[in-house]
């Protein structure tokens, strides 16, 4: 075979990675090259028809079409077909052997959070359920405490919907930025989040309906920490008694991270005028030596 020129089918993905090797850039020559070597086995095992390449370039193109300032249909692809949590837990911790597994930011942090002082409220608007009274602390991979770790909070609300998804929440509702105090611990109230559909108006929901797949995610809290001189954790804690815990659509859920949100029934309520049943969460969260960065905010 002259260079360039295919004579069979075989000839196809050594030209490609041959017309490919020039690139200066060491880590993209790296990617690329497996990235063909792989999308051409695929087509190669599963005898690709040209009918099924044109529907799956037209699922890309749509993808593309259906993300805009406030949504990104791509990511959500991405989480769907477990890419995003595989490429998560690829480059964060060991599942909880070190530091605590991470999760998925998702597309609902928002930065400047108000900031909440120990034991106050991330409640900021009548929003009906359950309470839940949240116990944390924070260590270093010793289990020495961390002082000063600033904490991102986030949740949906006992319906499911984040604020910036519903006119009857208060701005910034189910927020918070917290600070551990020198125990390394921090405190807050809110109430039980519920589990919530991702958005199934477009491609990723043709996909989920194609393959009999429900769209929910388990119940959960989202957590970021960060401090100067320790790798940024993002985390989320889920809640127990979801329904949904075994079969998160975004595969979100790594056994470490199912919290004991633990129901009361009787007894002394935490604060006054708390009626039964009420909720409480302690969970212990590890933040191993390293870089100290901020995602970019999905949303304003
Ligand atoms: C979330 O946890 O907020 C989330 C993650 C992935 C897709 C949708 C939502
Ligand atoms: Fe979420």
């Amino acid at each position: 075979m002259a260079a360039g020129i295919i004579e069979t089918v075989e000839d196809v993905t050594p030209n490609v990675l041959r017309a490919m090797s020039g690139a200066d850039n060491v880590r993209l020559q790296t990617v690329m090259e497996a990235f063909v070597r792989h999308m051409h086995a695929f087509a190669r095992e599963v005898n690709l028809t040209e009918a099924e390449y044109d529907l799956g370039i037209d699922f890309l193109n749509r993808i593309g079409q259906a993300t805009h300032d406030s949504h990104n249909e791509g990511i959500l692809f991405a989480d769907a077909i477990g890419f995003s949590t595989l490429v998560c837990l690829i480059n964060n911790g060991n599942a909880g052997a070190t530091e605590t597994a991470a999760a998925l930011l998702g597309p609902f942090w928002r930065a400047n959070s108000p900031r909440t002082a120990n034991g106050g409220s991330i409640v900021r608007s009548p929003t009906p359920g359950p309470e839940l009274f949240v116990t944390c602390e924070v260590v270093d991979v010793g289990g020495k405490a961390l002082a000063g770790v600033d904490i991102d909070v986030w949740q949906s609300s006992p319906i499911g919907l984040y604020e910036n998804q519903d006119d009857t929440q208060a701005d910034m509702n189910l927020r918070g930025k917290l600070t551990t105090d020198a125990a390394g611990r921090f405190s807050f109230r809110s109430v039980k989040p519920a589990g919530y559909p991702v958005p199934t108006d477009g491609p990723v929901g043709e996909m989920l309906r194609a393959q009999n797949r429900h769209p929910y995610r388990p119940a959960h809290i989202h957590f970021l920490g960060f401090k100067p001189g320790y790798k940024s954790l993002i985390t989320q804690v889920f809640v127990d008694d979801d329904a949904h815990l075994e079969s998160d659509v975004v595969f979100g859920v790594t056994r470490a991270l199912v919290g004991d949100y633990r129901r009361n029934d009787k007894g002394e309520p935490p604060a006054p005028g708390v009626e039964a049943p009420w909720y409480t969460l302690n969970y212990r969260f590890v933040m191993e030596p390293g870089e100290a960065i901020l995602p970019k905010p999905p949303i304003k």
